[in-house]
């Protein structure tokens, strides 16, 4: 049986992920290996945990001897790592942690995949046959655009802030191990996701929770700042075709051609919320708090999706209007899981950001 092992697969992405391939491919073992920080959560697999072909890791990748002991008891013919710290916010703050997640974590699991997948007499290239590294980032790693323009796969690295350069470290390591040792890579480069699962530090579902709480919509800066707006399924998706059908070490831009200014965009989400929630038009907006910009705060990022697009077919199956709404609906019957992830932590988080 083939075996694929998903890092950070108790988190946002990596549950539509896991739950994408388990389902999928019923004749391949999937690993989830996770160490649950605060943003991992084993509830957003609850439907599938049951599966015959799942099953879940608790490690953390910046354990180097204890991912080498998986990757030596699991075997797994293809990797699909997704593990990070992902808060550009929380960056600013603790940056090291980044560092040791999102670099070092990424190392540990390169040289594990190396060591397993390479027969040590021969180091040829023919030891990674049927094996793959795909390696999931971010567009941030390309900087800032202004006005006009996307970012393509051959956009120059120009990371601003904390979390996209640990992420744009992370990559240029994935291509290291593919022209030094071979190793077969696949990376892509994404645009902000939301969706179902989403952590109430995001943009997006932080916006739902305040509105449902009565609490300020806090908007930094002039609230001009773009971003280019990808639902979760439609990534997973992408991760899914990349992972089969890329091109090996080659990366691919994954984003839904929908910029949207984040003032317009949260009046769109408060509009969408009165709409469901059965409150007067306007109500949800007049929560709306411009607040202190955050540091290094980049102005836009839009991609160009036109590669992945053309060489494996892949394009977005949503418009905006209708994912905002799917996902609406689902934290609207899902506040049970909105309470247990802002239990705990999250209020002593909110309140050192905004107070
Ligand atoms: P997330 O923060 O929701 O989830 C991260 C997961 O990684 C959690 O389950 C957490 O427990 C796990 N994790 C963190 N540190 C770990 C460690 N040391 N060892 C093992 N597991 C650990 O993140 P997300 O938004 O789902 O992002 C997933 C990936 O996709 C990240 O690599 C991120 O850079 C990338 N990405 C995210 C977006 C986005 O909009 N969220 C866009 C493009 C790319
Ligand atoms: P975020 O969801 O943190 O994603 P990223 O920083 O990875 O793009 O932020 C999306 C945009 O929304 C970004 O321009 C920062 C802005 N933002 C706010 O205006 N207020 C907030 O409370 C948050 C969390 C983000």
């Amino acid at each position: 049986m083939k075996t694929i092992l998903i890092t950070g697969g108790a988190g946002f992405i990596g549950s539509h992920v896991v739950r994408e391939f388990v389902l999928n491919y019923p004749e391949t073992k999937i690993i989830n290996l996770d160490a649950l920080t605060y943003a991992g959560n084993l509830e957003n697999l609850k439907d599938i945990e049951r599966k015959s072909n799942y099953e879940f890791v608790k490690a953390d990748i910046t354990d180097a001897k204890h991912i080498l002991e998986v990757f030596e008891q699991y075997q797994p013919d293809g990797v699909i790592h997704l593990a990070a710290e992902s808060h550009v916010d929380r960056s600013i703050t603790n940056p090291l942690d980044f560092v040791m997640t999102n670099v070092i974590g990424t190392v540990n699991l390169l040289n594990a995949a190396k060591t397993i997948w390479q027969d040590a007499s021969t180091g040829s290239a023919q030891d990674f046959e049927g094996k793959r590294f795909h390696h999931v980032s971010t567009d941030e790693v390309f900087g800032a655009l202004g006005d006009e323009g996307f970012f393509t796969e051959e956009t120059s690295y120009d990371p601003h802030s904390p979390y996209s350069a640990s992420k744009a470290s992370s990559d240029h390591f994935v291509r290291a191990y593919h022209d030094t040792y071979g190793l077969p890579i696949v990376m892509t480069n994404c645009s902000n996701n939301y969706g179902p699962n989403h952590f109430p530090e995001k943009l997006i579902p932080l916006c739902i929770h305040n509105i449902l709480n009565g609490n300020p919509l806090p908007i930094y800066g002039d609230g001009k700042y773009t971003r280019d707006w990808l639902f979760v399924i439609d990534h997973a998706k992408a991760i899914d075709l990349v992972f089969h059908e890329g091109k090996n070490g080659g990366s691919y831009n994954v984003g839904g051609f929908n910029e949207w200014k984040n003032i317009d965009l949260v009046k769109e989400l408060c509009k969408q919320m009165d709409e469901k929630l059965g409150k007067e038009a306007g109500t949800s907006e007049q929560l709306i708090t411009f607040v202190k910009d955050r540091p290094g705060h980049d102005l836009r990022y839009a991609i160009d999706a036109t590669k992945i697009n053309e060489e494996l077919g892949w394009k977005p199956s949503v418009t905006f209007e209708q994912g905002l709404s799917l996902t609406i609906d689902w934290f609207l019957s899902n506040k049970e899981w909105l309470d247990h992830v802002t239990s705990g932590d999250y209020q002593n988080y909110y309140e050192n950001q905004y107070n």
